[in-house]
């Protein structure tokens, strides 16, 4: 097994609030481990417990019951906390600054303390595709540009593992689709890539796996690729070229529905799209399209079944 970058064992955290001490379970025995180089998507609708795990994860709160580890070390270990980089869910930005002092400041709490050469302003703004903007203050940067130089932010000590709280909110989707592309190219970098989200066709096309929360509890953890071959799989087969009594009289070629010229066949079973290929091939048909369908995780995390 490669090494765990992040292991929350047990993890269970009950708020307490109101003059009557009301309790409030954000997380309920989560168990999860993530290992180095993944990019791992943490989703669950509003409220799930997603940035209660990040903040316990950060050392920004402390569990009720249970434990973390980052690289082995506890969350509040400086020698933790040089190896990681984090965006909070609503993070501050001094509006007054240019990009590149923002980086600079940002760099200088972690004084000489890393020992290490970190990467420079341009460096890092060119990463985030902001090298055009270094010298604008903040205040004029737009909400996409906000999350960008966030992220800049994140990376400012050259950190192994990058923790985002949901990087993509409040995005447009050509913002969203930059997030995307920005987090791959985190994960190329050999970084590992822990982020939070409740919009799922984003995290199924960038994450290798995913944990899911429903009201703090762990419903699915497990590999984005087991998911897509999970479960039936719709197929469509597009053909042309046969008379109607040869595709009515082939039992795999039966169920085609005529549409102008050709005929559509939609199975769920790989064996039946084989044969049916075959019989248009052997009969003298073209064959015009097909479309393997690949389960989404909507419809494995929701439980929808494609006939
Ligand atoms: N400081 C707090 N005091 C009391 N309850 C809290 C506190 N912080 C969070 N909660 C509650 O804990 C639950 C989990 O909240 P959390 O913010 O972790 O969820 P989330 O998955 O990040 O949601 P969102 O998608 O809206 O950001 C919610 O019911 C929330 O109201
Ligand atoms: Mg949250």
């Amino acid at each position: 097994m490669s090494e765990a970058v992040i292991e929350f064992s047990l993890l269970t955290k009950v708020y307490s609030f109101g003059f009557w001490g009301r309790k409030q379970r954000a997380l309920d025995g989560l168990s999860l481990r993530v290992e180095r180089g993944a990019i791992y998507g943490f989703l669950g609708a509003n409220g799930a417990g997603k940035t209660t795990g990040i903040k316990i994860l950060m050392g920004l709160q402390f569990p009720t019951t249970g434990s973390v580890k980052i690289f082995g070390l506890s969350p509040e270990d400086p020698r933790a906390k040089a190896r990681i980089g984090y965006m909070p869910e609503r993070p501050y930005f001094h509006d007054s600054m240019v990009a590149a002092d923002f980086l600079h400041f940002h760099r200088s709490l972690f004084g000489s303390y890393l020992g290490k050469k970190l990467p420079s302003n341009e460096e890092l703004l060119e990463l985030v595709g902001l090298a055009q903007v270094a010298d604008k203050p903040l205040k004029g940067f737009s909400k996409g540009m906000l999350q960008r130089i966030g992220i800049a932010q994140a990376l400012v000590n050259d950190p192994e593992l990058v923790v985002l709280d949901e990087p993509m909110s409040g995005l447009d989707p050509v913002g969203r689709k930059e997030m995307r592309d920005l987090i791959l190219r985190l994960g190329q970098r050999g970084k590992t890539v822990f982020f939070s989200s409740h919009i799922l066709s984003d995290v199924e096309s960038i994450c290798h796996r995913i944990a899911f929360l429903e009201k703090g509890v762990l419903k699915f953890e497990g590999d984005i690729a087991e998911i897509r071959k999970s479960g039936s799989h719709r197929q469509e087969i597009l053909f042309t070229g046969l008379r109607q009594e040869q595709v009515a009289g082939d039992p795999s070629l039966s169920a085609a529905i005529r549409t102008g010229d050709a005929y559509l066949l939609h199975t769920s079973q790989v064996s039946h799209a084989k044969a049916a290929i075959e019989t248009v091939w052997k009969l003298g048909g073209t064959l015009l399209a097909y479309h393997p369908e690949q389960r989404s995780l909507e419809d494995f995390l929701f439980g929808k079944e494609k006939a």
